[in-house]
């Protein structure tokens, strides 16, 4: 595990989370960035290899996802899940969420509403706002440090009316590893009421301290209305190669999805993403269940330093991902938590009011990155904890 361990420095690489991290925060001062979701590991050495090898031939012409690289996609899901994906299931993008913004105008048209279990991650309600849909909010309930589906809720709103549910599992911010029982839940609820389904399940790979993943792809009897939204991007970290793969079991619904796609011109991923996407899902598993050894130690760091020197923190059951749901109400920083961060203690985090009214005095921490950060930014945290609860027993 000490590769994950050592530094490495990005700064000067063009990496947003390092070398825009003052921009986004407004700031001249260094910071320790851990805000966006990558994380500042190396990817796996067969990844790394399979890019160099292509970079060496010289010629970086238009390049298509040939049959080698679909079946390698499919493989994984079947290997790692026991899926049964298909390999015609299999549609190459440029993209989770520009793959997700083209299936809102695929799936519905304006005015339509459209689902999202907030808090949740943000782009989601720009890309609905975007396209000129409605959001309907149907927020998690947060309950015993961690969260949970209304169902009741659920059901109501899309009694009133809903067209496609934008659901995520692993769900981020709140790190929950969505079970069986409640995915069944929710793929009932999208057949009874003829909602579309697309699963962002783009952190499948990253379920932690063996809570299982399941795929909404297991329930056959949402088959017609589901789409399934994956990447190696987090698995592997390769978030800047830009590759990603939808798996629609159903041939219509892929032609709806993938037609508008293509109208936009949006064709195979990048060529050196598909390299290392390929070497990735033949060769990673060794490292990948490496590193989340070492993110399942960076997360229990995490929770045992606060809950030893902050412990009115409240941290968020941290079940999958690489990001950390953190409660930060008890400071009293209500509007300013961020930029207190930034100027008192040097770290540049997601702001929780990013995610939804429900993420007010939240932070989203992101943990894939060397412990000794993780510590550094602990240290400053508690400096400031120490001072805003000064006098609370
Ligand atoms: C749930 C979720 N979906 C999608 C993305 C982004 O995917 P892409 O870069 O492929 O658009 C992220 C990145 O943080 C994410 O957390």
């Amino acid at each position: 595990m000490e590769r994950f361990d050592i530094p490495v420095d990005r700064r000067g690489t063009g990496s947003i989370k390092w070398d825009r991290a003052k921009g986004k925060f407004s700031t001249d001062k260094e910071l320790i960035p851990l805000w966006i979701a990558d994380t500042d590991f190396k990817a796996p050495p067969e990844a790394m290899e399979a890019v160099a090898g292509r970079a060496e031939h010289g010629v970086y012409g238009y390049s298509f996802a040939g049959r080698d690289y679909i079946s390698s996609v499919a493989g994984w899901f079947n290997r790692e899940y026991g899926l049964g994906v298909e390999e015609s299931w299999v549609c190459p993008t440029y993209g989770v969420v520009t793959a997700l913004y083209f299936t809102i105008l695929a799936l519905t048209e304006p005015g339509d509403r459209v689902m999202i279990h907030t808090p949740i991650y943000d782009p989601f309600y720009a890309i609905i706002r975007n396209t000129g849909r409605e959001i309907v909010d149907c927020g998690l309930v947060h309950e015993d440090g961690t969260y949970r589906i209304d169902y009741e809720r659920m059901e109501e709103q899309m009694k009133a009316g809903v067209r496609l549910l934008i659901f995520c599992n692993p769900h981020n911010p709140t790190g929950r590893v969505w079970r069986r029982e409640e995915l069944l839940r929710v793929a009932g609820l999208c057949s009874r009421y003829d909602v579309y389904l697309a699963s962002d399940e783009i952190h499948c790979d990253l379920a932690l301290f063996g809570n299982p993943f399941t795929s909404m792809l297991a329930f056959d009897e949402i088959h017609s209305r589901l789409a399934v939204y994956t990447s190696p991007g987090k698995t592997f970290s390769m978030t800047g190669l830009i590759v990603s793969n939808l798996l629609i079991p159903d041939p219509q619904l892929r032609e709806r999805i993938m037609g508008k796609l293509r109208g936009a011109w949006i064709m195979s991923p990048n060529l050196f993403g598909m390299s290392a996407a390929k070497a990735a899902y033949d060769n990673g598993r060794d490292w990948l269940q490496e590193e989340k050894r070492y993110l399942e130690e960076n997360s229990r760091f995490v929770s045992d330093y606060i809950g030893e020197h902050m412990p009115e923190i409240g941290v968020t059951a941290h079940e999958g991902t690489y990001l950390m749901w953190l409660d930060l109400n008890c400071l009293g920083l209500d509007g300013q938590l961020c930029g207190t961060l930034v100027e008192e203690c040097g770290i540049g985090v997601g702001d929780g009011l990013h995610y939804g009214e429900a993420g007010r005095g939240f932070i989203r921490l992101n943990i894939g990155c060397a412990r000794s950060l993780l510590a550094k930014a602990l240290g400053a945290l508690e400096q400031l904890y120490i001072k805003r609860t000064a006098g609370r027993s």
